[in-house]
């Protein structure tokens, strides 16, 4: 259900409004048996036994809390409609990503209903990545129900264990009190991201030093109580989540008067700020402190493979300090479009048409690799996609300008085949040979 014509117009076309693997086969098979797309919310709701409540719940632009809080009117909204067209008694799940204590101002609402009815509040956040979305609801690591520690709120929860133990085995489904569950999704994803801020601070120090941080992930993940996965360091991570997650605990934190929690996870942020703006540095500096009037190419713009959400995504982060330099931009990524750039562009650092002139002369949107790189001055790697490891890259030497860049921003390319060919490569964490004699 959704109000939006257009998206669930979509969702009921053969082209589906995101780009996900194996999303387009389970709609197929599933569509107009028992998954339905409609703007019908009233009806629906109506119908319905379990309301799961998927709305976004973006991070605030202005008021209080702006820049950090979660802004959690959509949920309100959806209790509200709820509340206003239900007939029987409901299970109402929060989905959403919000801040501990949500369910307690959805349960306000649902009960001011004057119909006498009951609604119980479950919190049962998200842990699917994009990309292996399919894949994670399938196989989840865990699913997390949260509720109210009544009979009525057991009850509720153990409705919802019986409709996921359909396909995930019971021991991989966890039940908590609410405040557990609601938190417990704003900690997964800043451990996460923490992981990668501390691989990320290490690949500076790499840098300086000549260790290299890919050997340094191996040899630290090889531990088992730290764990091989979330430490490939990068530009920077992106994505809806991590970001807006962590700040959602930073101002939780901070108003509950823990002052110094609220400085440590917020640090994570302040890092991925300092990787994203390491790497535009990098460039420029390395091409002689002036990428004025140059071409660059940029290969990707997701934040991260296999999707072409661009949201927060770190490619942005660096278009915008290269274009402050004056170059000129070709950007190649397979699955993101032209529009979804500028709108997140906008909404996230504020350049638009209308404060930039010039923009669509200085970005340009390129439909294959090689005519982004032909006649440039530098490559940069910004998505880990797997077609770019195997691009003809002596071809792509011949056709630019000398000398040839290559900024691998997700050290996913063979560096010394890259050096032999004539490049000169610039990674994350990986020593410079012309620096480092002894290496
Ligand atoms: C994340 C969580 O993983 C998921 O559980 C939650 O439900 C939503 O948020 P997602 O944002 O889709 O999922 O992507 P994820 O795979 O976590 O990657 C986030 C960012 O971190 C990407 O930009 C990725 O490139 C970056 N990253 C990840 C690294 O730079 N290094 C790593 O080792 C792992």
């Amino acid at each position: 259900m959704d109000i939006n014509q257009k998206q669930i117009d979509a969702w009921n076309s053969e082209t589906l409004p995101i780009y996900e693997p194996g999303l387009p086969e389970v709609v197929k098979e599933c569509r107009g048996k028992n998954l339905f797309f409609s703007t019908a919310v009233d009806d629906e709701i109506e119908k319905a036994d379990i309301i799961f409540i998927s709305v976004n719940t973006p991070t605030k632009t202005k008021g209080i809390g702006a820049g950090r809080a979660a802004n959690i009117k959509n949920c309100e909204l959806c209790a509200r409609q709820i509340a206003k067209v239900a007939t029987s008694n409901k299970i109402v799940v929060e989905k959403s990503t919000v801040p501990v204590r949500t369910a307690q101002a959805i349960a306000r609402v649902l009960k001011s209903n004057d119909k006498g009815l009951s609604f119980q509040v479950l919190s049962n956040p998200e842990f699917l990545a994009e990309g292996t979305a399919i894949d994670d609801l399938f196989a989840p690591d865990r699913v997390l129900i949260g509720g109210q520690q009544t009979p009525e709120g057991l009850a509720a929860a153990e409705k919802l264990v019986s409709v996921y133990a359909n396909w995930v085995p019971r021991e991989r489904i966890l039940t908590t009190n609410l405040w557990s569950s609601e938190l417990s999704k704003l900690v997964a994803n800043a451990f996460l991201a923490q992981r990668v801020s501390s691989i990320n601070s290490i690949s500076a120090l790499c840098e300086a030093t000549g260790a290299d941080v890919s050997e340094i992930s191996r040899a630290v993940g090889m531990d088992d109580r730290i764990g091989k996965r979330f430490l490939q360091s990068s530009v920077g991570f992106g994505g809806s989540c991590f970001q807006k997650d962590i700040l959602n605990l930073v101002y939780l934190c901070e108003t509950f008067g823990l002052e110094e929690c609220a400085h440590y996870w917020n640090q994570v942020v302040v890092m991925n700020d300092y990787q994203k703006k390491r790497f535009s540095e990098k460039v420029v500096g390395s091409m002689f402190n002036t990428v004025t009037g140059k071409k660059i190419a940029m290969l990707g713009y997701a934040f991260k493979k296999d999707t072409g959400d661009v949201r927060e995504t770190p490619s942005m982060f660096v278009l915008r300090d290269l274009l402050q330099e004056g170059s000129r931009m070709h950007i190649y990524d397979p699955q993101v479009t032209r529009d979804d750039m500028w709108i997140e562009m906008d909404y996230t650092c504020g350049v638009n048409h209308d404060n930039t002139p010039g923009l669509d002369e200085s970005v340009i949107t390129e439909t294959d690799a090689y005519s982004a790189c032909d006649g440039a001055h530098a490559i940069c790697i910004l998505t880990e996609w797997d077609e770019f490891k195997t691009l003809d890259y002596e071809k792509i030497f011949k056709s630019m300008a000398k000398p040839a860049f290559i900024f691998d921003g997700r050290n996913i390319l063979d560096h010394a085949a890259l050096r032999k060919i004539g490049y000169e490569v610039h990674c994350i964490g990986k020593p410079d040979p012309t620096k480092f004699t002894d290496l």
